[in-house]
């Protein structure tokens, strides 16, 4: 069913870490390439508004927001299969030290893989990753970034993001980025630990462990509604792309210890979303499964649209083990003091720590 493929381009520098799309790093080496992926998945035809302005981005919110039809989950007109090929950006970092595990990093909405990099000291996910030993791929989802933007409506659906993370799952363990790692970790934030959570429940063959940041089933999920994200439609973009405006970004990404420099760089690297990317999201938070491996759930505290503000009690370890019956362990953190962008916020790099302490002491 599913197939990808390097663009030939890129599949030869790629062990030539010193070319010139490669960059060394204090702790490791990294380079960004571009990855033809083909694959396909069930998706949806939505019955959900048309967004070509900033009045239609506001509206569609709002609508979806309205107590007295709130549609949620977004009406089906029509169940479809999306299929094709799609070029997905990438980096990929590997610590001067070896990096047999890989972990593969999967942005949320509203960003792309810049997110996991910030070109802060001590805000950076990939430093910090590398300083421990481990090597990391991070991408621009379907639709963000510098990966391809197909049809917001009916292609970028978190189904086909989950086939998309399978493929680059794959070709990693072959070798196809110059190394062959012994394990992979799956790492998400946000709607990328929804897309996360499902490919582990999906393919938990091809995980042998996962950390899921800034999100959780919970009664407070999605309560301050999408017209506190105060989007616009993304200038230059298709049809159904939004983006936030930074009074939104703050809302949503910020909370507790932070300062404007770091809103400032937050609101920088942010990248649109596709409607139906949030439409389709809606279907997969439920997802569970067999999965094997260690899990480590990390909330930011002040969390204001997984967690209407606080994450505190908002969920429990039983519930958590109830979703992941055969985790061999399962942990739950709270990142003190931080908004939803907990790489963002000060005191980011001693929460990265906590994940891999877990990580180490699960053998990853
Ligand atoms: C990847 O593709 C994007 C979009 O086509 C392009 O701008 C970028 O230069 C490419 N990057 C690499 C490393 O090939
Ligand atoms: C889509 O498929 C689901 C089950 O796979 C079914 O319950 C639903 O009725 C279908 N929706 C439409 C509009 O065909
Ligand atoms: C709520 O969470 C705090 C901090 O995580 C914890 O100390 C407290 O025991 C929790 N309270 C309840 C009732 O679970
Ligand atoms: C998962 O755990 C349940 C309950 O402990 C058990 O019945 C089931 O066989 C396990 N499944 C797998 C695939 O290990
Ligand atoms: C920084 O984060 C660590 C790890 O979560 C936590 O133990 C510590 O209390 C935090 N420090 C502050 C000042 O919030």
């Amino acid at each position: 069913m599913t197939r990808a493929l390097l663009y030939l381009a890129t599949l030869f520098p790629l062990c030539a870490w010193a070319s010139p799309a490669g960059s060394s790093r204090k702790y490791g080496d990294c380079k960004e390439l571009n990855v033809s992926v083909t694959t396909s998945s069930r998706g949806y035809v939505f019955d959900i508004p048309k967004v070509n302005n900033d009045i239609e981005a506001t509206f569609w919110a709002i609508n979806f927001d309205t107590w007295s039809h709130k549609p949620n989950p977004e009406p089906i007109l029509k169940n479809t299969t999306i299929s094709g090929t799609y070029n997905i950006h990438a980096q990929v970092c590997v610590p001067k030290s070896g990096g047999d595990v890989l972990q593969i990093a999967t942005h949320g909405a509203y960003y792309d893989g810049r997110y996991w990099d910030a070109k802060l000291e001590g805000h950076s996910y990939v430093n910090a990753a590398l300083q421990a030993g481990y090597s990391i791929l991070t991408y621009d989802r379907l639709g963000t970034g510098q990966s391809d933007k197909p049809d917001a409506y009916t292609v970028v659906q978190a189904q086909f993001e989950v086939e998309i993370l399978r493929e680059l799952t794959v070709i990693s363990k072959n070798g196809a980025f110059g190394f062959k790692p012994k394990k992979i970790v799956h790492v998400g934030h946000s709607f990328g630990s929804i897309v996360t959570s499902a490919f582990i429940a999906t393919y938990p063959a091809l995980s042998d462990g996962a950390i899921i940041t800034g999100y959780v089933l919970n009664e407070h999920l999605g309560e301050v509604g999408r017209s506190s994200w105060n989007v616009q439609h993304a200038t230059n973009w298709p049809s159904g792309y939004v983006t936030m405006q930074k009074s939104g970004i703050q809302a949503t990404f910020f909370g507790g210890d932070f300062t404007p420099d770091l809103l400032d760089y937050g609101d920088k690297i942010k990248s649109p979303t596709a409607v139906a990317e949030i439409a389709s999201g809606g279907l997969l938070v439920m997802a569970s499964g067999p999965f094997k491996g260690p899990i480590h759930y990390i909330l930011p505290e002040l969390d204001f649209f997984i967690c209407a503000g606080d994450c505190k009690n908002v969920t429990s370890l039983e519930a958590l083990k109830h979703t992941f019956p055969n985790a061999s362990s399962i942990q739950l953190d709270i990142q003190p003091n931080t908004g939803h962008a907990l790489p963002l916020h000060h005191n980011a790099t001693a929460g990265f720590q906590v994940s891999f302490e877990f990580l180490r002491r699960n053998s990853l």
